[in-house]
């Protein structure tokens, strides 16, 4: 059986959708029986996209992964859906499924989108497994730039008492854990286990204080540090199409 997951994220492998696949890859062949093949394949050269359809075809079973841009898909992705729309296939694809991170915390960016998957898991003609959803993917990279004793402190404490519903979302290791027990699961019964998703998933809205900390947090410990680091800050108001 082989299983393929297509990573959608044009960051390819430095994405935070890449990091998720590679954790859910990690639970998956963790108990190797010889019996299934799972590869990961990145759909970051739209040039290469057609080629990647017969990739599709060959697959047993297929996992689509890709973070929300502007409340949809990267474009690569769309264009890869559409050339499978009227792509014949010699076999039948058995089942899809779909991992959607968002930068914004809360399940509820998402959920559009997730109804769009199954429709067109359905046009497809493959069974829909579902799609897991996890709210504040950026994190994954904001709580790996912190490099002060100070401020990866005051993350723990954030991620260990929950701050304001959004502070475990900068607890990476919980996060990775939960996409390699997801992948041991689906290895196991074939399934996205319903507990891991709802984990992954909350909060499934936020409010406006819990956002303004989300926001706080994300500017302050992440984007403004990007900016210094490569000598911006001055340009951080710029509007070249204005
Ligand atoms: C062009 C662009 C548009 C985005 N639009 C949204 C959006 O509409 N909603 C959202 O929650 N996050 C949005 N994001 C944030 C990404 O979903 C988020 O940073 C994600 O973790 C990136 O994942 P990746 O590293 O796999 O590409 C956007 C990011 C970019 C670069």
């Amino acid at each position: 059986m082989l299983l393929t997951i297509f990573n959608g994220s044009p960051r390819g492998k430095q994405s935070n959708s890449r990091f998720l696949c590679d954790a859910f890859m990690k639970g998956y062949i963790e108990k190797d029986d010889g019996k299934d093949i799972i590869q990961i394949i990145d759909l970051i050269e739209v040039a290469k996209i057609k080629s990647l359809r017969s990739i599709f075809a060959q697959s047993d079973h297929v996992i689509i992964a890709f973070p929300l841009y502007i409340d949809s898909m990267p474009a690569q992705v769309k264009y890869f859906f559409e050339t499978l729309k009227n792509y014949k296939m010699k076999k039948q694809i058995q089942s899809i499924g779909f991992f959607v991170q968002s930068g914004f915390p809360g399940k509820i960016h998402s959920t559009f989108i997730e109804q769009y998957l199954s429709n067109f898991s359905m046009r497809l003609g493959c069974q829909y497994m579902g799609t897991v959803i996890k709210g504040g993917g950026e994190s994954i990279k904001i709580s790996a730039l912190q490099k002060k004793i100070i401020h990866r402190l005051i993350f723990k404490i954030a991620a260990l008492t929950d701050l304001g519903r959004v502070g475990h979302l900068l607890d990476n290791k919980k996060h990775f854990n939960h996409f390699y027990e997801l992948g041991k699961q689906y290895k196991k019964f074939h399934y996205f286990d319903s507990h891991i998703i709802k984990k992954l998933d909350r909060p499934k809205k936020i409010n406006w204080f819990n956002y303004s900390l989300y926001k706080f947090i994300a500017e302050n410990f992440y984007w403004n540090t990007l900016l210094k680091r490569y000598n911006s800050t001055q340009q951080r108001d710029n509007t070249p199409y204005s």
